[in-house]
C-alpha cells in the first residue's frame, strides 16, 4: 500500500510517500519538508497566517518532488494521511484542502490523522515495539504521558499545566537572545557548558501525580538575566546557562516519568516510547536511557514534525479512512479522539 502523508499543523510543510505491506516494514520512498522557521525568526515565534501562506507556496512543489523521487504517479496512491488535529487553524486547513483536492481528483480515501498519536507511533518506522507502551510526548505544543494499548487506543495519564517542554526551550532561548526555535541550539551549546553552574527550579517537583509545569523555569531564567545581564556577553557563561537550564527540563521529565510509572499498575514493565520535537534532545535521550530499562526514542529525523509520521499512522489505522472526504473538517483544538473510531 502506498500512503501519502501531509503535515502542515504548525510551521513545517512536510510531504512523504510511504510503502507498507503485510510482510514488510514501512519504507519511506520519499520525504521532503520545508520549515518556515527562518521566515518566522523575525517575529520570534509562529505567526499562523504566515505559516499558512508558506504551506500554500510549498505544498505542491514538495509533492511534485516526492512523486518524482519515488517514481510514483498520483493515481498509484492508495490513501492520503493528513494531519487534521490538533494544530493551528490556517495551517491545518491548507493541508486538508490539498488532501481533499487530490482525493476528489483521484477518488483516493483520506485518513485524518491525530498529530499527537502520529508523533509517538513514529517509533514503528524504525523499531518493532509491541503494545502496550508508555508514551512520552514532548514537543513545542504538548507535553504529556500516555498509555498506548493499540494504534487506536491512547489514554492520557498526565500533562503539563502550563507551557510545553519545547516552549520552555524556545521561550528560554528568546530570553537568552537565541534564534527561534532554540531547542537545537540550547542542546548544542549545553554540550560545551557545565550543568551545575546555575540553579533552576523543577515545577511541581513533589506532586507525585505526573503533572508537569515548565513556566517557572523560564521565569527563573528571565529573573537571572535581568539581574545579571553581563552573563550573556560571555560565550562560556552562555553555554553554562544553557546546560543548567536544559538540565532542569531534562531532570523534570525524568522525575515525572518515574512518578507516572508508579501511578500505573505494572508501569515498570512497560516499554517507554519517547517522541516529539524535544525527543531530539541529546541529553534527554541519554538521561532517560540511563534511568529506565526499556527506552525507545523515535529517530531524530522523525521526531520534529514530518510527513512520514503522518503517513505511518494512517497506514497503521486503515479503519479511520473516511469515505466522504469532502465533508471532512479540521479540528484545531481537539487533542484526542474521545472514543476509538475503529470499526469493529
Ligand atoms: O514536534 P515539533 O516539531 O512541533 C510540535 O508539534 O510542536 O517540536 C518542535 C519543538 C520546538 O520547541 C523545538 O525547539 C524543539 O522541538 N526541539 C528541541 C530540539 N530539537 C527540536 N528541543 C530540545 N532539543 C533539541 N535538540
Ligand atoms: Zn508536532
Amino acid at each position: 500500500m502506498i500512503t501519502l502523508g501531509i503535515e502542515t499543523s504548525c510551521d513545517d510543510t512536510s510531504i512523504c510517500l510511504l510503502s507498507t505491506g503485510l510482510e514488510q516494514s514501512p519504507k519511506v520512498l520519499s520525504l521532503n519538508s520545508f520549515s518556515s522557521e527562518k521566515l518566522l525568526r523575525h517575529w520570534g515565534g509562529v505567526v499562523p497566517e504566515i505559516a499558512a501562506r508558506n504551506h500554500l507556496d510549498k505544498i505542491t512543489p514538495l509533492l511534485d518532488l516526492c512523486l518524482s523521487e519515488a517514481n510514483i504517479t498520483l493515481s498509484q496512491i492508495d490513501q492520503i494521511g493528513v494531519t487534521s488535529f490538533p494544530g493551528l487553524l490556517g495551517p491545518l486547513l491548507t493541508g486538508l484542502n490539498a488532501a481533499k483536492t487530490i482525493s476528489l481528483l483521484k477518488k483516493t480515501p483520506i485518513n485524518p490523522v491525530n498529530h499527537l498519536y502520529a508523533h509517538l507511533e513514529a517509533i514503528h518506522l524504525t523499531s518493532d515495539i509491541t503494545y502496550p507502551y508508555l508514551g512520552l510526548l514532548f514537543s513545542g505544543g504538548h507535553s504529556l504521558f500516555c498509555h498506548v494499548s493499540s494504534e487506536y487506543n491512547f489514554q492520557v495519564i498526565s500533562s503539563t499545566i502550563d507551557d510545553a517542554a519545547g516552549e520552555a526551550f524556545d521561550k528560554g532561548g528568546k530570553i537568552l537572545g537565541l534564534d527561534y526555535p532554540a531547542g537545537k541550539e540550547i542542546d548544542l551549546r549545553s554540550n560545551q557548558g557545565k550543568i551545575d553552574s546555575f540553579y533552576f527550579p523543577i515545577g511541581l517537583k513533589n506532586s507525585k501525580d505526573g503533572r508537569m509545569s515548565f513556566s517557572g523555569v523560564k521565569s527563573s531564567l528571565r529573573r537571572l538575566v535581568e539581574d545579571r545581564p553581563d552573563i550573556l556577553e560571555n560565550e562560556a557563561s552562555l553555554n553554562d546557562i544553557c546546560a543548567s537550564y536544559q538540565e532542569a527540563i531534562v531532570e523534570a521529565i525524568k522525575i515525572k516519568t518515574k512518578e507516572v510509572i508508579n501511578l500505573i499498575p505494572g508501569g515498570s514493565d512497560l516499554p517507554i516510547v519517547l517522541g516529539g520535537g524535544v525527543a531530539c534532545n541529546s541529553r534527554l535521550r541519554q538521561v532517560l536511557k540511563k534511568s529506565f530499562s526499556n527506552v525507545n526514542a523515535v529517530e531524530p529525523v522523525y521526531c520534529t514534525d514530518n510527513g512520514a509520521m503522518i503517513a505511518n499512522y494512517a497506514a497503521r489505522t486503515p479503519n479511520n479512512q473516511i469515505s466522504f472526504p469532502e465533508s471532512l473538517k479540521i479540528d484545531a483544538r481537539n487533542r484526542f479522539i474521545s472514543k476509538s473510531r475503529a470499526k469493529k
